[in-house]
């Protein structure tokens, strides 16, 4: 299939992550964008990725990439921050089709909200090593101090639906207490997934804290991509013909999918299947 204009209001916004986290990015596109189709892909046979090398998600990147062209997106959104930091910058020109990553929109939002100057971000150990939100948040403003924490347990406790959990408030409480010592006023959700924790964390915080959530920043960018297009505009009458439709392929099957998508996130799918990619 050749590559989909951005103009066609009945190609999908192909959008993937290793698993549920993504959805989080997905309800945000719903709201900024509620007559675009949706093509969802959630690599849980594959899931976390967050542990695993550049090399190894940049592969999972391009083999799920390659799978949204072929269904005929018309966009891919790597609504993933490891993915993002590790292979978006080496794949993205090798597509038909625009790339969006999660990451600069949550940099630039976190550079807007501060006003200590002192910004905290959490991700996976991949994310964080990869220090590639110190890198574009130093590039947007030199003068901000970032301080970077991995936090591999949170993406397994969400996967695992304890969203409101004892567990996960201790293991939050370990990972932030921390950088809340050191005087954060600004704190990244530099994962998809921890939007899924917003609550448990804002609790830990307090609202002294703005929370930047890197899946609602990264909807607006798309919106703003598709912004010449008159065929998103809401107002616009063609769009009474276009099916705003959200589809889900996996990986692998997963129990809790749909029950956080549609219970968590409010998400109401059209079709669920599971699909094999790569080896
Ligand atoms: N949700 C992803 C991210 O934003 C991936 C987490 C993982 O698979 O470890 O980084």
């Amino acid at each position: 299939m050749g590559a989909s204009s951005l103009s066609s209001p009945s190609a999908p916004i192909g959008v993937f992550d290793s698993g549920i986290g993504g959805l989080t990015v997905v309800a945000e596109l719903r709201r900024a964008l509620p007559h675009e189709r949706i093509l969802y892909v959630g690599d849980t046979a594959r899931v976390p990725y967050g542990g695993k090398s550049a090399e190894t998600v940049t592969r999972y990147s391009r083999e799920i990439s390659d799978l949204l062209v072929s269904e005929g997106a018309k966009m891919i959104v790597v609504a993933c921050n490891t993915a993002s930091a590790l292979a978006v910058p080496s794949i993205a020109l090798d597509y038909p089709v625009p790339m969006i990553g999660v990451l600069e929109p949550g940099a630039a939002a976190a550079v807007k909200a501060t006003r200590s100057g002192k910004i905290g971000v959490i991700g996976t150990r991949a994310t964080i090593a990869s220090e590639a939100y110190k890198k574009e948040i130093r590039r947007l403003n030199p003068a901000l101090s970032v301080d970077a924490i991995a936090c591999p347990l949170l993406v397994p406790l969400i996967e695992e639906g304890l969203l409101d959990d004892e567990i996960t408030q201790a293991v939050l409480r370990r990972y932030l207490s921390p950088m809340l010592a050191e005087g954060i006023d600004t704190l990244v959700l530099g994962c998809t997934h921890y939007p899924l924790l917003k609550q448990a964390i804002h609790s830990i915080c307090g609202s002294d804290i703005a929370l930047v959530d890197s899946a609602e920043n990264c909807a607006l960018a798309v919106k703003e991509l598709l912004k010449p297009n008159p065929s998103e505009d809401s107002s616009d009458s063609s769009l009474s013909d276009s099916s705003p439709r959200l589809d889900i392929l996996l990986t692998d099957s997963s129990e809790g999918f749909l029950r956080i998508a549609e219970k968590s996130l409010g998400l109401s799918i059209d079709s669920l299947a599971v699909r094999r990619v790569g080896n």
